[in-house]
């Protein structure tokens, strides 16, 4: 069983755009709770690469805002798809030229979701292939009016980002509600319009809460693993990140949210979640999807081993991600015997299954590896690190087998 009370390192998506934010202003910033994944550290890198200081604290981190300058014209986002959509936005509007590169698999993820709209509002990108490496100049950027046409969130805050360098008002429309951090953080840095223009925010100190997408994992091996019982103190509870557990309510999760509180203007919370053995299969709506793109692959182990049938549809975006994840949890559900159909956009199953042992494939995916590494965990109740998965898993969530051990009794 899975056993005790955890707090966990700050959201990875709110840690890329409070960096963000943190170099455009004027003056120091403290950063408490920042994610320590790779992903971020990718996001750092760069903005050090355009003269910006960053010191990593035991923590988080301190940082100087400023003009940016370019020290390299050659930017490294290695698996980040944030990084490199948001770099795409803020590099070439604050005054920066410069290539944008990434590792395989990030190099072959579509970016003309965010090249066409950027180059609507002046920004000059060019890319033969409409993927990484694009390279990109100083551009003024000019206003634009826009309508997500994608659930992309990615998108959403390149083009804020943008916005944040026009000296004349821009709009963003989302009818899908993807996560709205961005608009939040800015608000919460005195920002006051629903346009966006020409923003320099002060400095300013901010705790970044608790990652949910990286809870999932652990709320997941909680509720499948007998007797377990486990408190994630001070996770994110934003409502359009909270899809999973919502669905898992659905399904009969034994979960209690508790001391739920506005911080930074974001919402946190207390998750306390028990193991549930008899959990029901569940149909996703589109705003379900949306509100839990990242947490599909662990949702679907959860799923096998739910009573009846899980749909999942208008799930297309996860074919997009680091891999095509509706093909990766396909491959691995069928191989552990579960019964898993493809849809083009999704998913059915018919439970309750029971999961094989067998070897997962990881398709170099940080969210795939960590769903099988749990799989695994719940079968065999031992924790095999090998340095390949670890180092996947360090994209997003460096302390998932420190976690899980230290909770395993
Ligand atoms: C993110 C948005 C989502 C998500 C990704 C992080 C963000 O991507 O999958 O992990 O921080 O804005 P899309 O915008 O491509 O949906």
């Amino acid at each position: 069983m899975i056993k005790g009370t955890i707090e966990l390192k700050g959201d990875k998506s709110i840690s890329h755009r409070v960096l963000i934010l943190a170099s455009l202003s004027k003056g120091k910033s403290i950063i408490k709770n920042l994610s320590n994944g790779k992903d971020v550290e990718r996001t750092i890198n760069i903005l050090k690469n355009c003269g910006i200081v960053i010191k990593r604290t035991k923590k988080g981190a301190c940082v100087e805002g400023k003009q940016l300058f370019s020290t390299k014209k050659r930017f490294y986002c290695g698996n980040s798809g944030s990084t490199a959509r948001f770099m795409l936005g803020y590099l070439p509007s604050q005054g920066i030229s410069g290539i944008l590169y990434g590792d395989r698999s990030l190099s072959k993820r579509p970016m003309n979701r965010v090249i066409e709209p950027l180059k609507k509002m002046n920004i000059k990108l060019n890319s033969n292939t409409s993927t990484l490496p694009i390279s990109f100049q100083a551009s003024t950027p000019t206003a634009y009016h826009h309508e997500l046409t994608i659930p992309s969130a990615q998108v959403k805050t390149a083009l804020i980002l943008t916005s944040l360098a026009c000296n004349q008002k821009c709009s963003i429309k989302d009818k899908f509600n993807t996560r709205d951090h961005t608009e939040r953080l800015i608000k919460y840095l005195g920002y006051k319009s629903n346009h966006y223009s020409k923003f320099i925010p002060k400095g300013f100190n901010y705790k970044v809460a608790g990652d949910i997408s990286n809870a999932a994992f652990i709320i997941s091996a909680a509720l499948l693993i007998p007797r377990s019982d486990i408190i994630i103190k001070g996770v994110l509870y934003n409502k359009t990140r909270i899809g999973y557990i919502k669905v898992l309510k659905k399904m009969g999760a034994n979960i209690t949210i508790s001391n739920t509180e506005e911080r930074y203007n974001e919402i946190i919370c207390n998750i306390h979640v028990k193991h549930t053995p008899c959990l029901e299969g569940v149909t996703l709506s589109t705003d379900d999807v949306t509100a839990m793109i990242d947490e599909i692959p662990i949702f679907s182990l959860v799923a096998s081993y739910a009573k009846g049938v899980t749909k999942v549809s208008n799930a297309q975006e996860l074919r997009y991600k680091e891999s095509d994840r509706i093909k990766a949890i396909i491959y691995n559900l069928k191989k552990g015997n579960i019964n898993i159909i493809e849809k083009d956009d999704g998913f059915i199953i018919k439970g309750p299954n029971i999961l094989y042992n067998t070897s997962f494939k990881h398709f170099q995916d940080h969210r795939i590896a960590m769903t099988f590494e749990v799989a695994k965990f719940i079968l065999t109740k031992k924790l095999d690190i090998n340095p390949k998965t670890d180092s996947l898993v360090g994209t997003s969530f460096p302390e998932f087998y420190k976690i899980l051990r230290a909770l395993n009794v």
